[in-house]
């Protein structure tokens, strides 16, 4: 099959989508494998790209890893002697980062090579390096790796904070680490993203000690092993949110199921003040209708959590592209995270960038055309489009997506959607 998707625009969606296990949690969790003695087994984690390549490298690590019949995944440590994540595996995805800290915490060394670039902005890892070393980590930086050693640990105090507030991979390496220190550690500052909450469930499942969870003050008291387990993954909050956008753009409602919409308070309040109709039934349903008029248009900033994510931000320019008025949206985690603009003003949109915002005039009518995916996110924004307006819309290197959307196509398909690989 070919890398790119042809959409049918027009056709209104309706029915019911099941929601995946988190990506963003998923991965974490999947690297603080590396933490345990003896086999871990994770339900509703989502059949990804990232996924595939987070095997690779936990292979490579000396690793087991299998996804049952049923689904779930089984990791188990087999060879803790290997410290090395390569440049060909690092290359494939930035998260491998996460490798860092349980490494260096259960084996006393990780040499990981540096990530690179990447299209939404410089992500540099700065303060992932601050974190491990107040924990006591030796750290060199030589032929494009980082390499960490520290015979033990020690329990420090940490502020985490950095230009763009909290960050979620910085918190995810100094708390896995910290796990296997010697006494107390503080993480002050700390990402209370969802994703970070689950990662900390699950260290604590394995009988880590760990307080504050959800907070900005994390404080984990130390132990000497953590032990396998078994653990659910919390559904896919942007994933969520993708579908609630494509409910509110087309058709006359669809049902999600599987959600946590706990986790999406600031995108379910923004998408109201739209006009969206969201409903929410006890178990994790919701269900989204657009609005009953032309959507109104809404100021939005990305934030950390709870704000609006910046996961949601191109998604969300779609559907403020089609509303009734003039919005601006605002991007405090990446500021150049603005591939998707003249990808969508090809697709009929009317947006222009002033610095880290985006003046969205309103009132597109989107017509198909041909587009390039930039990331992952910037492709689901399109695929929004081209399922929202009308005629064919090609999306080419539909790879992003596949990082990080479960069987998209499918899923948009059995809700009515046109849309085939090629
Ligand atoms: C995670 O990236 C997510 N990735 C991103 O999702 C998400 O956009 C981001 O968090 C913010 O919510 C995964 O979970 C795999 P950060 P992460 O560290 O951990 C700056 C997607 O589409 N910063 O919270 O890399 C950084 O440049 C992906 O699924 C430093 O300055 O994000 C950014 O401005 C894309 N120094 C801000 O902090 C550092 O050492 C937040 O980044 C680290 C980060």
């Amino acid at each position: 099959m070919g890398d790119r998707l042809i959409i049918e625009g027009g056709r209104p969606l309706s029915g019911e989508v099941e929601i995946s296990g988190a990506k963003n949690a998923a991965l974490p969790i999947l690297f603080a494998c590396l933490l345990v003695d003896g086999k871990t087994v994770l339900y509703n984690v989502p059949e990804l790209r990232d996924i595939s390549s987070t095997r690779h490298i936990l292979r490579k690590l000396g690793c087991g890893f299998e996804r049952r019949a049923d689904g779930a995944i089984e990791v188990e440590v087999v060879d803790a002697k290997r410290y090395t994540a390569p440049y060909e595996l690092v290359s494939t995805m930035r998260a491998s980062v996460w490798t860092m800290g349980p490494l260096l915490a259960h084996r006393g060394r990780a040499k990981v090579s540096k990530p690179g670039g990447c299209v939404i902005g410089a992500r540099p890892i700065d303060l992932h390096l601050r974190g491990l070393k107040a924990l006591g980590a030796d750290i060199e930086e030589t032929h494009g790796y980082i390499d960490l050693s520290a015979k033990k640990l020690r329990g420090a105090e940490i502020y985490l904070g950095g230009p763009f507030g909290s960050s979620v991979g910085a918190t995810a390496n100094t708390l896995m680490a910290a796990t296997l220190a010697e006494g107390t550690t503080v993480i002050e500052h700390a990402a209370c993203e969802p994703e970070i909450a689950d990662l900390a469930n699950f260290l604590a499942a394995m009988g880590a000690k760990i307080e504050g969870i959800g907070t900005p003050r994390l404080v984990i008291d130390g132990v000497d092993r953590l032990l396998g387990t078994e653990y659910t993954v919390i559904p896919d909050r942007i994933e969520t949110g993708t579908y609630l956008i494509a409910g509110a753009m087309s058709g006359d409602g669809i049902t999600l199921k599987n959600t946590a919409p706990d986790h999406l308070r600031a995108v379910i309040a923004i998408m109201q003040q739209t006009g969206a109709l969201i409903d929410e039934e006890p178990g994790g349903t919701m269900r989204v209708s657009p609005p009953p008029g032309p959507p109104q248009s809404v100021d939005v900033a990305t934030l950390p959590y709870p704000g609006f994510p910046t996961d949601m931000q191109a998604q969300f320019m779609a559907y403020m592209a089609t509303a009734d008025g003039m919005s601006v949206i605002t991007e405090k985690i990446y500021p150049d995270r603005f591939m998707h603009i003249m990808e969508l003003n090809r697709l009929g949109a009317k947006i222009r960038k002033e610095g880290n915002s985006a003046i969205i005039e309103g009132r597109a009518k989107y017509s198909g055309a041909e587009v390039m995916a930039s990331d992952l996110r910037a492709s689901a924004a399109l695929v929004l489009a081209g399922i929202a307006g009308e005629g064919k819309t090609i999306v080419n290197r539909i790879y992003h997506l596949e990082r990080g959307y479960e069987r998209l196509a499918e899923k948009l398909t059995s809700l009515g959607a046109k849309i085939t690989r090629d």
